[in-house]
């Protein structure tokens, strides 16, 4: 048996309860300890507590100093488009010019330019891409990731995109109705294909499939018959919905029973109650409506309704070029007014739940998967509050050192 003993920390901090997703008051309520002490056993959590409390162990225990600094769970990124090949900067340069995102997907570019490149290269640079991007997550204090497919739209790309997310620890999604690549009239017929020739293998690959429910990509009907075939192939669903317009994505989540809806900068007050009174989480993404200058989600309005909420980086060349939940916190807290507990159970407990992992991720708590930040840092609050700082940030995944 392997024992960790990570000693006088600082602060300890983890999501209140035991259940999830974690809503209302229970979102910003987070137990903090002081002089603190995590015990792990073969990749678990075995005890939390002060110092003091500490019992004398007995046998073989690999010792960690942690003093000054403070130990968090590890941060759960739900919603990542890390499966790219090549990057948007020229397109970044002309939206800083005044170009708008839309204009440049409707015209060819956008999505559908990643798509190219991601067509042309080799499963081996995929992956190896793929890879680097998970050890910059891990950087940034994330233990636990979501990887889309959507940037091949055929279907070995496809395929590859969520091998290439499996194989780096990521926690593959199939996004099969992102854009409609070039070589189909309509979005019917390339759903048709869609249905017909790629879903069969990425149900085996993909935990989810996700859908851009939105004006250009894919309408209402369309995302509903798509979601209806992924469901009945087992897997769970996603929505990329209420991005620019509100075209119906909140109640077909709800009517489906999806995991999860996501983006929700332009739901309006019906739309928050009616997410509010659903078990369907909202994922904020504040790194993307920043990065496209657009509006933000309604996050305060959401969770005093009580809706569940969760936050993620939405990590992607085009529109929220960013690995960094620690930055989607300051976020959190500067642009939706979200506490520092609430950011933080949003972007752990919540997020594991979106992932269908909440009863092993997203805690720091007996029974939970040994996966923990050490901070070098005197309030765990400065992971949002330090805004683009370097938190020197140790990690560790199953007990096991993985970072540095
Ligand atoms: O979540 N909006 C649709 N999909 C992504 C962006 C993908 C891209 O621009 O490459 C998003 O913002
Ligand atoms: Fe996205």
């Amino acid at each position: 048996m392997t024992r960790v003993l990570v000693r006088d920390l600082a602060q300890l901090v983890s999501t209140a309860g035991t259940g999830a997703p974690v809503r209302a008051a229970a979102l910003g309520t987070v137990d903090v300890v002081e002089d603190a002490y995590v015990l792990c056993d073969d990749g678990r959590v075995t005890g939390v507590g002060r110092m003091r409390d500490l019992e004398p162990l007995d046998g073989d225990v690999v010792e960690v100093d942690a003093r000054g600094r403070c130990a968090l769970p590890g941060l759960v990124d739900c919603h990542t488009h890390a499966a790219f090949i090549g990057d948007r900067v020229e397109e970044f340069a002309l939206r800083a010019a005044g170009a708008g995102y839309e204009e440049l997907h409707a015209a060819g570019g956008g999505i559908l330019s990643t798509v190219r490149a991601t067509r042309a290269a080799s499963e081996d640079v995929l992956t190896a891409r793929v890879g680097a991007h998970a050890r910059a997550m891990l950087e940034h204090g994330t233990t636990t990731w979501e990887g889309k497919s959507g940037y091949g739209l055929d279907r070995d790309t496809e395929l590859a995109q969520l091998r290439a997310v499996r194989a780096s620890g990521g926690v593959p999604t199939w996004l099969g109705a992102h854009a409609v690549p070039p070589e189909f009239e309509s979005a019917d017929e390339y759903l048709d294909f869609a249905l017909a020739e790629v879903l069969p293998e990425a149900a085996n690959l993909a935990e989810a499939a996700d859908v851009f429910l939105e004006r250009g990509a894919f309408d209402a009907g369309q995302a509903g018959r798509y979601l209806r075939r992924c469901q009945e192939a087992g897997l769970a669903l996603r929505l990329h919905g209420d991005q620019f317009t509100e075209s119906g994505a909140i109640p077909l989540a709800v009517e489906l029973g999806a995991r999860s809806i996501d983006h929700l900068e332009a739901t309006g007050e019906a739309g928050v109650r009616a997410l509010a009174g659903s078990d369907v989480v909202g994922v904020l993404l504040p790194v993307s409506a920043l990065f496209l200058g657009r509006p933000m989600p309604p996050a305060r309005a959401l969770v005093d309704a009580g809706a569940a909420v969760a936050l993620a980086t939405d990590f992607n060349p085009g529109s929220a070029f960013c690995e960094s939940l620690p930055f989607a916190c300051s976020l959190a807290c500067t642009q939706l007014r979200l506490s520092p507990a609430e950011a933080l159970s949003a972007c752990t407990v919540n997020a594991a739940h979106v992932l269908g992992r909440a009863d092993r991720k997203g805690r720091l708590a007996p029974g939970y998967d040994a996966d923990l930040l050490l901070l070098d840092v005197p309030d765990w609050r400065y992971l949002a509050y330090y805004l683009a700082g370097d938190l020197g940030i140790e990690a560790f995944v199953g007990a096991e050192r993985a970072l540095p």
